[in-house]
Protein backbone atom coordinates (compact mmCIF):
# COMPACT_ATOMS: atom_id res chain seq x y z
CA UNK A 1 0.00 0.00 0.00
CA UNK A 2 0.87 3.86 -0.96
CA UNK A 3 2.31 6.19 2.06
CA UNK A 4 0.16 9.10 0.42
CA UNK A 5 -2.10 8.66 -2.62
CA UNK A 6 -3.48 11.92 -4.32
CA UNK A 7 -6.16 12.00 -7.17
CA UNK A 8 -7.81 14.63 -8.91
CA UNK A 9 -6.50 17.12 -6.73
CA UNK A 10 -7.52 20.91 -8.24
CA UNK A 11 -7.17 24.22 -6.41
CA UNK A 12 -8.10 28.04 -7.54
CA UNK A 13 -7.45 30.83 -5.97
CA UNK A 14 -9.14 34.73 -6.35
CA UNK A 15 -6.99 36.51 -8.42
CA UNK A 16 -9.19 39.42 -9.46
CA UNK A 17 -12.21 41.56 -8.44
CA UNK A 18 -14.55 43.99 -9.97
CA UNK A 19 -15.48 47.20 -8.69
CA UNK A 20 -18.18 45.43 -6.58
CA UNK A 21 -15.78 43.62 -4.76
CA UNK A 22 -17.17 40.31 -5.98
CA UNK A 23 -14.30 37.72 -7.05
CA UNK A 24 -14.23 38.05 -11.46
CA UNK A 25 -10.94 35.93 -12.19
CA UNK A 26 -9.49 32.52 -10.75
CA UNK A 27 -5.70 31.41 -10.89
CA UNK A 28 -6.11 27.69 -11.17
CA UNK A 29 -3.11 26.93 -9.37
CA UNK A 30 -3.26 22.69 -9.33
CA UNK A 31 -5.64 20.95 -11.71
CA UNK A 32 -6.22 17.61 -11.68
CA UNK A 33 -3.00 16.08 -9.82
CA UNK A 34 -2.70 12.41 -9.63
CA UNK A 35 0.46 10.60 -7.65
CA UNK A 36 1.24 7.81 -5.37
CA UNK A 37 4.36 8.14 -2.81
CA UNK A 38 5.52 4.66 -0.96
CA UNK A 39 7.38 4.19 2.07
CA UNK A 40 10.37 5.57 1.88
CA UNK A 41 10.22 7.31 -1.22
CA UNK A 42 11.21 10.78 -2.55
CA UNK A 43 8.78 11.70 -5.07
CA UNK A 44 10.20 15.44 -6.49
CA UNK A 45 7.63 17.86 -7.94
CA UNK A 46 9.82 20.02 -10.13
CA UNK A 47 8.34 22.51 -12.43
CA UNK A 48 8.94 26.60 -13.39
CA UNK A 49 7.88 29.36 -10.82
CA UNK A 50 4.01 29.40 -10.46
CA UNK A 51 3.79 25.41 -11.45
CA UNK A 52 1.63 25.02 -8.66
CA UNK A 53 4.07 22.88 -6.70
CA UNK A 54 3.71 24.44 -3.00
CA UNK A 55 0.29 24.15 -3.59
CA UNK A 56 0.55 20.68 -4.16
CA UNK A 57 2.29 20.01 -1.72
CA UNK A 58 0.52 21.96 1.07
CA UNK A 59 -2.69 20.67 -0.17
CA UNK A 60 -1.41 17.22 0.59
CA UNK A 61 -0.73 17.77 4.43
CA UNK A 62 -3.81 20.27 4.40
CA UNK A 63 -2.27 23.26 5.67
CA UNK A 64 -4.59 24.68 2.82
CA UNK A 65 -7.69 22.78 1.50
CA UNK A 66 -7.99 21.29 -1.65
CA UNK A 67 -11.31 22.06 -4.16
CA UNK A 68 -11.50 18.81 -4.85
CA UNK A 69 -9.77 15.56 -5.06
CA UNK A 70 -9.00 13.14 -2.31
CA UNK A 71 -5.90 12.41 0.05
CA UNK A 72 -5.16 9.32 1.72
CA UNK A 73 -2.37 9.23 3.74
CA UNK A 74 -1.44 5.44 5.60
CA UNK A 75 -4.61 4.50 4.71
CA UNK A 76 -6.81 7.54 6.00
CA UNK A 77 -9.01 9.69 4.43
CA UNK A 78 -6.89 13.29 5.32
CA UNK A 79 -9.27 15.85 3.35
CA UNK A 80 -12.52 13.99 5.37
CA UNK A 81 -10.31 13.82 9.17
CA UNK A 82 -12.52 15.86 12.09
CA UNK A 83 -10.04 18.24 13.83
CA UNK A 84 -8.83 16.08 16.09
CA UNK A 85 -7.68 13.14 13.90
CA UNK A 86 -6.31 15.61 11.40
CA UNK A 87 -4.22 16.48 14.71
CA UNK A 88 -3.13 12.87 15.58
CA UNK A 89 -2.78 12.14 11.96
CA UNK A 90 -0.43 14.96 11.52
CA UNK A 91 2.45 13.59 13.73
CA UNK A 92 2.88 11.02 10.69
CA UNK A 93 3.02 14.00 8.44
CA UNK A 94 5.43 16.85 8.59
CA UNK A 95 6.91 19.83 6.10
CA UNK A 96 9.82 21.51 6.00
CA UNK A 97 9.87 25.40 4.69
CA UNK A 98 12.54 26.96 1.77
CA UNK A 99 13.22 29.37 4.83
CA UNK A 100 14.03 28.74 7.86
CA UNK A 101 14.30 31.95 9.18
CA UNK A 102 10.73 32.33 8.97
CA UNK A 103 9.35 29.04 9.93
CA UNK A 104 11.18 29.25 12.99
CA UNK A 105 9.88 31.11 15.92
CA UNK A 106 12.64 34.43 16.69
CA UNK A 107 11.45 34.71 20.32
CA UNK A 108 11.81 30.68 20.82
CA UNK A 109 15.30 28.89 21.91
CA UNK A 110 16.78 26.69 19.84
CA UNK A 111 15.79 23.88 22.16
CA UNK A 112 11.81 24.95 22.60
CA UNK A 113 11.41 25.29 19.06
CA UNK A 114 12.35 21.42 18.93
CA UNK A 115 10.90 20.67 21.78
CA UNK A 116 7.43 21.92 21.12
CA UNK A 117 5.93 19.59 18.90
CA UNK A 118 6.94 16.81 21.68
CA UNK A 119 4.62 18.85 23.83
CA UNK A 120 1.96 19.80 21.97
CA UNK A 121 1.45 16.09 20.97
CA UNK A 122 2.92 13.86 23.77
CA UNK A 123 3.25 15.89 27.05
CA UNK A 124 7.12 14.92 27.25
CA UNK A 125 8.45 15.70 30.95
CA UNK A 126 10.94 18.82 31.32
CA UNK A 127 13.72 15.86 32.09
CA UNK A 128 13.60 13.83 29.15
CA UNK A 129 12.55 17.00 26.88
CA UNK A 130 16.53 18.32 26.77
CA UNK A 131 17.11 14.85 26.72
CA UNK A 132 15.08 13.76 23.48
CA UNK A 133 16.07 17.06 21.76
CA UNK A 134 19.37 16.96 22.28
CA UNK A 135 19.39 13.91 20.78
CA UNK A 136 17.13 15.49 17.56
CA UNK A 137 19.99 17.95 17.27
CA UNK A 138 22.84 15.40 17.05
CA UNK A 139 21.16 13.54 14.23
CA UNK A 140 21.18 16.57 12.08
CA UNK A 141 24.69 17.99 13.04
CA UNK A 142 23.83 20.62 15.79
CA UNK A 143 25.93 20.01 19.12
CA UNK A 144 24.38 20.78 22.57
CA UNK A 145 26.16 24.22 23.15
CA UNK A 146 23.24 25.70 20.16
CA UNK A 147 20.30 25.10 22.78
CA UNK A 148 19.57 28.00 24.47
CA UNK A 149 20.38 30.01 21.45
CA UNK A 150 17.46 32.02 19.18
CA UNK A 151 17.15 31.76 15.76
CA UNK A 152 18.88 34.96 15.14
CA UNK A 153 22.59 33.64 16.49
CA UNK A 154 22.74 30.64 13.24
CA UNK A 155 23.50 30.78 10.30
CA UNK A 156 20.68 29.81 7.48
CA UNK A 157 22.10 25.91 6.90
CA UNK A 158 22.28 25.42 10.87
CA UNK A 159 18.61 26.95 11.42
CA UNK A 160 17.50 24.45 8.55
CA UNK A 161 18.82 22.04 10.35
CA UNK A 162 17.00 22.69 13.21
CA UNK A 163 13.87 22.77 11.70
CA UNK A 164 15.05 19.56 10.05
CA UNK A 165 14.97 18.38 13.70
CA UNK A 166 11.77 20.05 14.56
CA UNK A 167 10.16 17.81 11.62
CA UNK A 168 11.55 14.94 12.96
CA UNK A 169 10.82 14.78 16.76
CA UNK A 170 7.66 12.90 16.15
CA UNK A 171 8.99 10.58 14.22
CA UNK A 172 6.88 10.94 10.84
CA UNK A 173 6.74 8.86 8.03
CA UNK A 174 6.42 11.72 5.22
CA UNK A 175 8.04 15.31 5.29
CA UNK A 176 6.95 17.26 2.63
CA UNK A 177 10.20 19.30 1.42
CA UNK A 178 9.14 22.46 -0.25
CA UNK A 179 12.37 23.67 -1.60
CA UNK A 180 14.64 23.24 1.56
CA UNK A 181 17.56 24.63 0.05
CA UNK A 182 16.66 26.93 -2.26
CA UNK A 183 17.31 29.98 0.59
CA UNK A 184 20.81 28.90 1.43
CA UNK A 185 24.58 29.29 0.86
CA UNK A 186 25.34 27.75 -2.54
CA UNK A 187 28.33 26.05 -0.01
CA UNK A 188 25.99 24.61 2.93
CA UNK A 189 23.46 23.48 0.04
CA UNK A 190 24.95 19.92 -1.02
CA UNK A 191 25.30 19.49 2.77
CA UNK A 192 21.94 19.87 3.98
CA UNK A 193 20.61 17.60 0.62
CA UNK A 194 23.05 14.75 1.90
CA UNK A 195 21.82 14.94 5.57
CA UNK A 196 18.50 14.58 3.97
CA UNK A 197 19.32 11.90 2.54
CA UNK A 198 21.04 10.33 4.99
CA UNK A 199 18.28 11.10 7.21
CA UNK A 200 15.76 9.41 4.96
CA UNK A 201 17.81 6.21 4.26
CA UNK A 202 18.23 5.74 8.56
CA UNK A 203 14.48 6.50 9.31
CA UNK A 204 12.63 5.50 6.02
CA UNK A 205 11.56 8.80 5.31
CA UNK A 206 9.29 9.20 2.46
CA UNK A 207 10.04 12.88 0.93
CA UNK A 208 7.50 14.86 -1.24
CA UNK A 209 10.35 17.19 -2.53
CA UNK A 210 9.49 20.39 -4.04
CA UNK A 211 12.61 21.47 -6.27
CA UNK A 212 12.77 23.79 -9.24
CA UNK A 213 16.44 22.77 -9.61
CA UNK A 214 16.79 19.40 -11.60
CA UNK A 215 20.08 19.80 -10.66
CA UNK A 216 19.36 18.73 -6.98
CA UNK A 217 16.59 16.13 -7.72
CA UNK A 218 18.91 13.59 -9.29
CA UNK A 219 20.75 13.18 -6.01
CA UNK A 220 17.96 12.61 -3.93
CA UNK A 221 14.81 11.75 -5.75
CA UNK A 222 13.64 8.10 -6.79
CA UNK A 223 10.39 9.15 -8.96
CA UNK A 224 9.40 12.75 -10.65
CA UNK A 225 6.10 14.61 -11.03
CA UNK A 226 7.04 17.46 -13.85
CA UNK A 227 4.47 20.33 -13.45
CA UNK A 228 3.33 23.22 -15.98
CA UNK A 229 0.48 25.73 -15.23
CA UNK A 230 -0.76 23.50 -12.21
CA UNK A 231 -1.12 19.86 -14.16
CA UNK A 232 1.27 17.10 -14.28
CA UNK A 233 2.80 17.47 -17.60
CA UNK A 234 5.32 14.08 -17.54
CA UNK A 235 6.13 11.92 -14.29
CA UNK A 236 8.98 8.63 -14.21
CA UNK A 237 11.48 7.57 -12.40
CA UNK A 238 15.19 10.08 -12.25
CA UNK A 239 16.51 7.57 -14.74
CA UNK A 240 13.85 8.14 -17.30
CA UNK A 241 13.36 12.01 -16.43
CA UNK A 242 17.06 12.35 -17.12
CA UNK A 243 18.02 9.98 -19.55
CA UNK A 244 14.78 10.00 -22.28
CA UNK A 245 12.62 13.29 -21.40
CA UNK A 246 9.38 12.78 -23.43
CA UNK A 247 8.25 16.49 -23.32
CA UNK A 248 9.56 19.91 -24.77
CA UNK A 249 9.02 21.46 -20.92
CA UNK A 250 11.18 19.20 -19.54
CA UNK A 251 13.55 19.24 -22.30
CA UNK A 252 13.79 23.22 -21.29
CA UNK A 253 13.85 22.45 -17.62
CA UNK A 254 16.66 20.11 -17.81
CA UNK A 255 18.56 22.49 -20.03
CA UNK A 256 18.07 24.99 -17.83
CA UNK A 257 20.36 22.94 -15.18
CA UNK A 258 23.75 25.45 -15.37
CA UNK A 259 26.72 22.96 -14.03
CA UNK A 260 26.36 19.26 -13.95
CA UNK A 261 26.10 17.82 -10.05
CA UNK A 262 29.54 16.85 -8.98
CA UNK A 263 29.96 13.05 -8.49
CA UNK A 264 30.86 12.92 -5.54
CA UNK A 265 27.26 14.33 -3.87
CA UNK A 266 25.72 11.50 -6.11
CA UNK A 267 24.66 8.56 -4.34
N1 LIG B 1 -2.71 31.95 -1.35
C1 LIG B 1 -2.77 32.23 -2.65
N2 LIG B 1 -3.61 33.17 -3.12
C2 LIG B 1 -3.69 33.45 -4.42
N3 LIG B 1 -2.95 32.84 -5.37
C3 LIG B 1 -2.09 31.89 -4.98
C4 LIG B 1 -1.94 31.54 -3.59
N4 LIG B 1 -1.00 30.56 -3.51
C5 LIG B 1 -0.58 30.32 -4.75
N5 LIG B 1 -1.24 31.11 -5.65
C6 LIG B 1 -1.05 31.11 -7.11
O1 LIG B 1 -1.14 29.77 -7.54
C7 LIG B 1 -0.18 29.47 -8.54
C8 LIG B 1 0.73 28.33 -8.07
O2 LIG B 1 1.48 28.79 -6.95
P1 LIG B 1 2.54 27.87 -6.18
O3 LIG B 1 3.05 28.66 -5.06
O4 LIG B 1 1.93 26.55 -5.88
O5 LIG B 1 3.66 27.67 -7.30
P2 LIG B 1 5.12 27.05 -7.17
O6 LIG B 1 5.25 26.05 -8.26
O7 LIG B 1 5.36 26.60 -5.78
O8 LIG B 1 6.05 28.30 -7.51
P3 LIG B 1 7.49 28.73 -6.91
O9 LIG B 1 8.51 27.89 -7.63
O10 LIG B 1 7.60 30.17 -7.27
O11 LIG B 1 7.47 28.50 -5.44
C9 LIG B 1 0.56 30.78 -8.79
O12 LIG B 1 -0.04 31.41 -9.88
C10 LIG B 1 0.32 31.57 -7.53
O13 LIG B 1 0.34 32.95 -7.78
MG1 LIG C 1 6.69 27.14 -4.28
Amino acid sequence: MSLLEVAGLSKSFPAGRDLLGRRTRWTHAVHDVSFTLDPGECLAVVGESGAGKSTVGRMALRLIEADTGTIMFDGEDVRAADPARLRAMRRGMQMIFQDPHSSLDPRMSILDAVAEPLIVHSGIDRGSRTRTVTALLDKVGIGPRHLAKYPAELSGGQLQRVAIARALALKPKLIVCDEPVAALDVSVRSQVLNLLGDLQQELGLAYLFVCHDLALIEVIADRVLVMAGGRVVESGTVEQIYGDPRQEYTRKLLAAIPVPVPRSVRR
